[in-house]
C-alpha cells in the first residue's frame, strides 16, 4: 500500500493494515451487490403482499461467529506489530531527538549534533532508540517508510522518558515529517533519516566527534542559541525565517509595533532584553508575534548579547 518499506516494522504493520483492508474492501462489495439483488429481486410489483420471517438461528450464528473470528485476528495483527514497535531492543543505538518551534535537532552519544537539514544519520540493520522531547507544544516524529510515528511531547509530569526506536533495512534517505499540528510553520516542520552502510556511518560517526571536541571551547552564546532552539527562527546569513536575522542586527534601528502603533527602535541591550522576557510587547513589523518568552539567567543573557553582537 506503501511505495517504501524500509524498516524491520514494514512487514508486520503492512499485514495487519492489507488484512484489515482487504477484509473492509470484501465486505463492501458484497453488502452492496446483495442490496442490488435484494432491490431487484423483491422490487414491490413483483412482491405486492409483505411475507414476515421469524428469525433463523443458523444466520444469527454465522453473522456473529465470523465477524468475531476476523476481528480477533485484526487485533491480533495490529497487536504483534504495536509490541514490537513498543519493545526497544536494550543493545539499541541511542539518539535524543528535540523538537520544537519549528525545528528537529538530533544528538548522539558522542556529543554530535545534527540539524533537521543535516538529517539523523544512523548505520543501516542497526536498532536505533531515539529519546525524544519538546521544548514547546505536542509535535509527532513521523517516518512513513519505517512506519513508525510518535508524539513528542514537552518534558513536563516525567514525560521525559519518551522513547520510540526502530530499524531500518535499507540505505537511502527517508523522510521524516512532523505529524501533529504546532503552530505555523509546521507543514515545513520536515527532516530525513539518511541510512548509512555501516563502515560509512562508523566513519562519518568518529570524524565528526573529533570535531566536537576540537570545537568544546567556542562562544557559549553560540551554544545558546542552538540548545535554546534561536537558530529556529533567527538565521545568522540574513536569510529570512519566522524572526528578524541576527546578521547586522545589533544597532539597527527596527519597524516595531507596540500596543497597536508603530515606532522606531534601535536594537540596543536595553530592548534586546526586554524582547526576549516580553517578546509580544514589540513586534517586528512584518514579522509574526510567534516568540515565546525566553528564561534566561543574567549570565546567559550576557553572553546571547554578546554572540548576537559577533554576527556583523
Ligand atoms: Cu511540529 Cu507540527
Amino acid at each position: 500500500m506503501w511505495s517504501q518499506a524500509a524498516s524491520t516494522f514494514a512487514d508486520d504493520v503492512g499485514l495487519a493494515f492489507n488484512f484489515t483492508m482487504a477484509v473492509g474492501f470484501f465486505f463492501l462489495v458484497t453488502i452492496t451487490l446483495f442490496m442490488f439483488y435484494c432491490m431487484v429481486k423483491f422490487y414491490h410489483k413483483r412482491h405486492p403482499n409483505p411475507s414476515t420471517n421469524d428469525g433463523s438461528v443458523l444466520l444469527e450464528v454465522i453473522w456473529t461467529v465470523i465477524p468475531t473470528i476476523l476481528v480477533v485476528v485484526m487485533f491480533y495483527l495490529g497487536y504483534l506489530a504495536y509490541a514490537n514497535i513498543r519493545n526497544i531492543p536494550a543493545n539499541a543505538m541511542k539518539v535524543k531527538v528535540t523538537a520544537g518551534k519549528w525545528y528537529w535537532k538530533y544528538k548522539y552519544e558522542n556529543g554530535v549534533e545534527q540539524s533537521d537539514k543535516q538529517g539523523l544519520r544512523v548505520p543501516i540493520n542497526t536498532p536505533i532508540e531515539l529519546d525524544m522531547i519538546s521544548n514547546d507544544v505536542i509535535h509527532s516524529f513521523s517516518i512513513p517508510a519505517f512506519r513508525v510515528k510518535w508524539d513528542v511531547l514537552p518534558g513536563i509530569n516525567g514525560r521525559e522518558n519518551n522513547k520510540m526506536w526502530f530499524e531500518a533495512t535499507k540505505n537511502g534517505e527517508f523522510e521524516i515529517f512532523c505529524a501533529e499540528y504546532c503552530g505555523l510553520d509546521h507543514s515545513r516542520m520536515m527532516s530525513k533519516v539518511v541510512v548509512l552502510p555501516k563502515p560509512e556511518f562508523e566513519k562519518w560517526y568518529a570524524a565528526a566527534g573529533e570535531g566536537v571536541a576540537a570545537a568544546a571551547d567556542d562562544n557559549p552564546g553560540e551554544k545558546l542559541y542552538n540548545s535554546k532552539g534561536c537558530f529556529a527562527c533567527h538565521s545568522t546569513d540574513g536569510s529570512k525565517k519566522v524572526g528578524p536575522t541576527f546578521k547586522g542586527l545589533w544597532g539597527k534601528t527596527h519597524k516595531v509595533v507596540t500596543g497597536g502603533t508603530e515606532r522606531n527602535q534601535i536594537v540596543d541591550e536595553a530592548y534586546f532584553i526586554k524582547s526576549l522576557k516580553q517578546p509580544m510587547e514589540d513586534v517586528v513589523k512584518g514579522f509574526p508575534p510567534a516568540m515565546p518568552p525566553q528564561n534566561l539567567s543574567a549570565e546567559e543573557t550576557k553572553q546571547i548579547i554578546e554572540f548576537v553582537k559577533s554576527i556583523k
